[in-house]
This record gives C-alpha cells, sequence and structure tokens, in this order.
C-alpha cells in the first residue's frame, strides 16, 4: 500500500477559501486514519471511528460545494452531483465487506478516499474554480 501520509498541497487549491479549507479537513481525517492504521495496535476502533467521521465529513463537504454550485447555477453541477454519489456508493460497497479481513478493508477504504479525493478535486473540482472566481466566490 501507499504509505506516503495525506496531506493536501498547494496544486490541490480551488481558489474558493471555504472549500480549499474543507479539503484540507478532509486531508487530515485521512491522515488520521492513516496514523491509526500505522499505529501499534494497527486499526480497531480509532480506524473505524475515523471512517464514519470521514464519511459525516464527505457529507457536509459536499453539501457545502452542492449548494454553492446550485445558487451559481452551475453548468457541470450533474457531473459532480455524480461523482459524489459514486462515493457513497463505493463506501457502501465496502460496508458490505466489512466482516473479512478488517484490517486489509481499513487500508483499502483509505487508499480509495485519497485517491478518490485527489482525482476528484484535480480533474472536476478544478473545473469549478474560474466559474466560481468570475461569479465573485473566492
Ligand atoms: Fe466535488
Amino acid at each position: 500500500m501507499n504509505i506516503t501520509r495525506p496531506a493536501w498541497q498547494l496544486e490541490f487549491s480551488v481558489h474558493v477559501r471555504e472549500l480549499d479549507e474543507q479539503h484540507k479537513r478532509f486531508f487530515s481525517l485521512l491522515a488520521g486514519l492513516h496514523d491509526a492504521l500505522a499505529g501499534e495496535h494497527r486499526g480497531g476502533v480509532a480506524a473505524a471511528d475515523t471512517i464514519s467521521a470521514l464519511r459525516e465529513y464527505a457529507i457536509l463537504h459536499f453539501s457545502t460545494e452542492e449548494k454553492l454550485m446550485a445558487k451559481h447555477h452551475y453548468p457541470d453541477f450533474d457531473e459532480q452531483k455524480k461523482e459524489h454519489d459514486a462515493f457513497f456508493d463505493t463506501l457502501s460497497e465496502f460496508g458490505k465487506m466489512r466482516s473479512d479481513e478488517e484490517r486489509t478493508l481499513e487500508h483499502r477504504i483509505l487508499e480509495f478516499m485519497r485517491g478518490w479525493l485527489i482525482t476528484h478535486i484535480l480533474n472536476v473540482d478544478k473545473k469549478y474554480m474560474s466559474f466560481f472566481n468570475s461569479n465573485g466566490v473566492f
């Protein structure tokens, strides 16, 4: 698995302060999960709690983005909504597999979320950057 600790980087900036702050928080929760899995006791309750916290945070973050997009009539809203919904669909799939090898599963969830978040920010969120800025949202 990728052992690099998840971290927000300047290249992930979408030039909208609130959304950058939320993306940073998302990465710091991922770092918490990474630490829980790398720790001496390897996973267990701490990792499960962090995964729930990440799911809750994703709900909050996606809703912030979607409200802002709806408010400004963002043309690629549907693409965003579809990706956000697919994130939860994938998480639910992991939920069904949970009883097998818990630790392995938690690592896979971390890698899925990290990969999803980075790809989503760079390929999909970046597209709203100039749209929001030109609508006076920074
Ligand atoms: Fe998004």
